[in-house]
């Protein structure tokens, strides 16, 4: 459950990371946190590792301000699917969060909005906090159409029975993820309202709003202080123990969202 008076701030390693390196980033950070404990004054810290890491990672994690997230989860709990893994399984390994509906399973494995909902209901029913990513392309954003997908997404992607505890949305425009661009934070504004306000209309209390995409130790400040922006998700810049440090420094206010 994603702490309201913190910036939640989400590692998404991707498909990236062999055990001994990845043991030793994980180690490099709690270290820090150790030694300047004021890093976390103002955020909460998970990391998205691949599933196999996830044991390993668990045992070094246990008992330190580290949560630890998958990258997705099966809809259902178990049976004859080769080669998926379940939220409860996620849940058994260690993880609490699951990251859900991110542009690049919506895109490589033709994720859809309802496959999305499904997911999130086996994460709920597990225990977890389901991450659930929506964002616009750029065709989609060039013609102007951002708050109309983000509708649409907000719609079809969130379940019944999500809440502030059990659901983070994250704002990710596919068009920022990896390519070193990002919207002005005029447009990350616009969006992280209309967000809020959509979500607000079927969440008892407005969950954590994350923004994702291209979140760098030079921008991660200004984006955090962007109102509803209740955290980051951070890709590339979190397989780097300095520069994701850099931006978990860069919180600096508490948040109500
Ligand atoms: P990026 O990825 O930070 O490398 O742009 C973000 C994400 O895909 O979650």
């Amino acid at each position: 459950m994603p702490d309201s008076t913190k910036k939640l701030i989400i590692g998404n390693w991707k498909m990236n990371g062999l055990k001994a390196p990845s043991l030793q980033l994980t180690q490099a950070l709690i270290q820090s946190f150790i030694q300047q404990p004021e890093l976390l004054t103002a955020s909460e810290v998970v990391i998205c590792p691949p599933f196999p890491l996830l044991i390993s990672l668990a045992d070094i994690t246990k008992k330190t301000p580290v949560t630890l997230g998958a990258q997705n989860c099966h809809h259902l709990e178990k049976g004859a699917y080769t080669g998926e893994i379940s939220a409860s399984m996620v849940k058994d390994a260690g993880g609490s969060y699951v990251i859900l509906g991110h542009s690049e399973r919506r895109h490589y494995q033709q994720e859809s909005n309802e496959d999305v909902a499904a997911k999130a209901v086996a994460a709920y029913e597990a225990g977890l906090t389901a991450i659930i990513c929506i964002g616009e392309t750029l065709e989609e954003y060039n013609a102007g159409k951002t708050l109309d997908i983000l509708q649409a997404q907000l719609a079809g992607s969130i379940p019944a029975g999500a809440n502030a505890d059990n659901t983070v949305i994250a704002y990710e425009p596919v068009w920022a993820i990896g390519t070193g661009k990002i919207p002005t934070a005029d447009e990350i504004t616009v969006a992280h309202d209309f967000i809020y306000k959509t979500a607000i209309n079927t969440f008892e209390k407005a969950p954590k709003i994350l923004y994702g995409g291209s979140v760098k130790p030079d921008n991660a400040e200004e984006i955090l202080k962007i109102q509803h922006v209740g955290g980051l998700l951070v890709g590339g810049a979190s397989l780097k123990a300095e520069d994701f440090l850099a931006i978990i420094a860069s919180a600096k206010q508490p948040v109500s969202c």
